[in-house]
């Protein structure tokens, strides 16, 4: 049977450069909302020798969420799910990125976990501005909500957003979504453990991809702490996503995987000295 990953965000940036980096001998599924860009990663990775299938999926809505995992199951076994699919604050509103971000993270890990099996990964991709968001502004039960009424955790999640206006609102709605991600990764890491299907999350730092381009001008101060002042590469990005992926990294679950070119960690020692 073959062996099949699937990547949602794979059209573009860190999903199409995760693809880039899996083994040749996985079918790759790449999905998101705009078909156009979808055949052309699946044109780049025939090129590359892979064999892959661009099926359009918005993740925040769980009937097409849960087609597309019945869509990746039809090709095989499904051994990996790299959720990258994301909006950043200059994309959208503060509730689109919930619904996208912490939502979509809920349908993609329950309706592709009804369907992997033993020996199976899901990597989330989260955000080192999870790590910047003050930790009391991250509210557990609210979070745990996401899993019971997901209208009420909307609405308790953008409860301090939507006292903000423009940027700022957006900013704090995406980090409160990309910390969600983190929590909801380690927990689905513990549900889904039993069954053997690993589950971590991985959070990026400032990297130069369509989304990085939006975000440079307000994130620019991540830069400057990290460890070579840059921002990190797609490619960069790619490898270490598909390495937390590998089957090879088994007991690497439950955590998130900071690879932020050392910025969160520069902001505290520049803050020492
Ligand atoms: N770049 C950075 O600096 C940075 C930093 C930290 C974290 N991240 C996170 O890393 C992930 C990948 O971002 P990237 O930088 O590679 O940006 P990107 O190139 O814009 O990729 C994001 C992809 O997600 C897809 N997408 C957006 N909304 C979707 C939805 N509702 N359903 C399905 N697909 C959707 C987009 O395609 P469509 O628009 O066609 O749907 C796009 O291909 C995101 O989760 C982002 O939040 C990025």
């Amino acid at each position: 049977m073959k062996k099949v990953c699937v990547i949602t965000g794979g059209g573009s940036g860190m999903g199409l450069a995760t693809a880039k980096c899996m083994p040749k001998d996985k079918v790759i599924v790449v999905t998101g909302r705009t078909l156009s860009k979808l055949e052309n990663a699946v044109k780049e990775l025939n090129e590359l020798g892979y064999e892959a299938y661009a099926k359009t999926c918005d993740t925040s809505n769980r009937e097409q969420v849960r087609e597309l995992a019945e869509y990746a199951a039809s090709l095989g076994e499904i051994t990996n799910v790299i959720n990258s699919a994301g909006l950043s604050p200059a994309m959208a509103e503060p509730e689109k990125l919930i619904r996208v971000n912490a939502l979509g993270t809920v349908y993609v890990n329950q309706e592709f976990a009804k369907l992997m099996k033993a020996g199976s990964a899901i990597v989330d991709i989260s955000s080192n501005s999870a790590y910047i968001l003050p930790g009391f502004l991250a509210n557990e039960k609210t979070f745990a909500l996401a899993e019971t009424d997901e209208e009420k955790f909307v609405k308790k999640i953008l409860s301090l957003p939507n006292k903000l206006k423009g940027y700022k609102a957006s900013g704090l709605a995406y980090g409160l979504s990309k910390k969600f991600v983190i929590w909801y990764a380690a927990k689905s890491a513990y549900a889904l453990g039993e069954k053997g299907i690993r589950v971590c999350s991985l959070s990026p730092g400032l990297i130069s991809t369509d989304m990085g381009a939006l975000e440079a001008e307000e994130g620019g101060s991540l830069i400057e702490t990290t460890a070579e002042k840059r921002m990190g590469k797609a490619e960069e990005l790619g490898f270490a996503i598909a390495s937390v992926a590998d089957e090879r990294n088994g007991y690497l679950a439950g955590v998130d995987v900071l690879v932020d070119g050392g910025s969160v960690i520069g902001k505290k020692f520049v803050k020492k000295n």
